[in-house]
């Protein structure tokens, strides 16, 4: 047996230099006595897009609400571009530039869109003209609507909403999880280009997926987690074929499947 880069290592395939964000050997829960992540680590450099799958209840969310202050961390570190960010309180982090979007509930249903987006600047009123014209710049989308309540909205939509409201702060981070679930595989595919355009615009980005391939596809880098620990990392298309991922994370049926009936997507709900 040959021995390579031991694929569990959180630097793997990540490029030279500081990184922005780097979640360090991480212990958290949420109840005393029960560790969900138990020694997890993730390096995000500048400019990276970076994901995260696992199987379910693995604890992908609960890493991105560890990195968000929203967990408390029982060991290890998290910092931003070298500070000590760790159990920061979450709107000393945006303050710091983190944006985070939730999976659910992360919209204001019964205020408009552009209510939603300034209560995503409510820190620093002042630059609302300025950032709205760049966030409805990458939202086009939502300039003609925004005097409809979000809660009118179709699920596609609402994820704008959320992610552009994250982004009315400028933050350098921004964390998403699971953006493109609930969501037709076209407006999924949406979803995914605006990240990449996100992250193309100079917002460094870490995105939980249950879309593991795609995004495997789209990522520099990913990590596998499992059981609150990193099982793989390294760059996205590597990974993506990368034998035992795909027997033990990614699978070969869902995509059997999706090959041999091309409407097998029809009932999948959205607007
Ligand atoms: N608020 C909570 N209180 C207690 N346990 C939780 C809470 N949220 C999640 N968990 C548990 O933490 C584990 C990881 O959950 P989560 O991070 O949501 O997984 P994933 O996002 O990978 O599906 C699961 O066992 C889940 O039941
Ligand atoms: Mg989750």
């Amino acid at each position: 047996m040959t021995t390579v880069t031991r694929t569990t290592d959180p630097h793997r395939g990540a490029p030279a230099g500081e990184p922005l964000l780097f979640a360090d050997d991480l212990t958290a829960g949420y109840l005393t006595g029960v560790d969900i992540l138990r020694g997890c680590s993730l390096v995000l450099h500048p400019g990276e897009l970076v994901g995260i799958i696992g199987p379910n209840g693995a604890g992908k969310s609960t890493l991105l609400k560890a990195l968000f202050g929203l967990v408390s961390v029982r060991s290890g570190r998290v910092t931003l571009a070298g500070a000590d960010i760790t159990n920061a309180r979450a709107d000393d982090l945006v303050r710091r530039g983190i944006g985070y979007v939730p999976q659910t509930n992360n919209v204001f249903p019964s205020l408009t869109i552009e209510e939603n987006l300034q209560m995503g600047l409510y820190q620093a009123p002042a630059r609302f003209a300025a950032r709205l014209e760049v966030v409805l710049g990458l939202f086009p989308e939502l300039g003609p609507r925004r005097r409809l309540r979000a809660g009118s909205l179709s699920g596609g939509e609402r994820q704008m909403v959320a992610m552009a409201r994250a982004l009315m702060m400028e933050p350098s981070v921004i964390l998403l999880d699971e953006p493109s679930a609930g969501l037709s595989p076209v407006r999924q595919d949406e979803t995914f280009l605006r990240t990449r355009r996100i992250n193309k615009a100079g917002v460094s980005v870490v995105i939980v997926e249950q879309n593991a391939r795609r995004c495997l596809q789209i990522c520099d880098r990913a990590y596998v987690l499992d059981q609150g620990t990193n099982a793989y990392s390294g760059p996205g298309r590597q990974l993506m074929h990368d034998p035992k991922v795909v027997e033990l994370y990614l699978g070969t049926l869902a995509t059997d499947v999706e090959r041999d009936s091309p409407t097998a997507h029809d009932d999948t709900a959205d607007d």
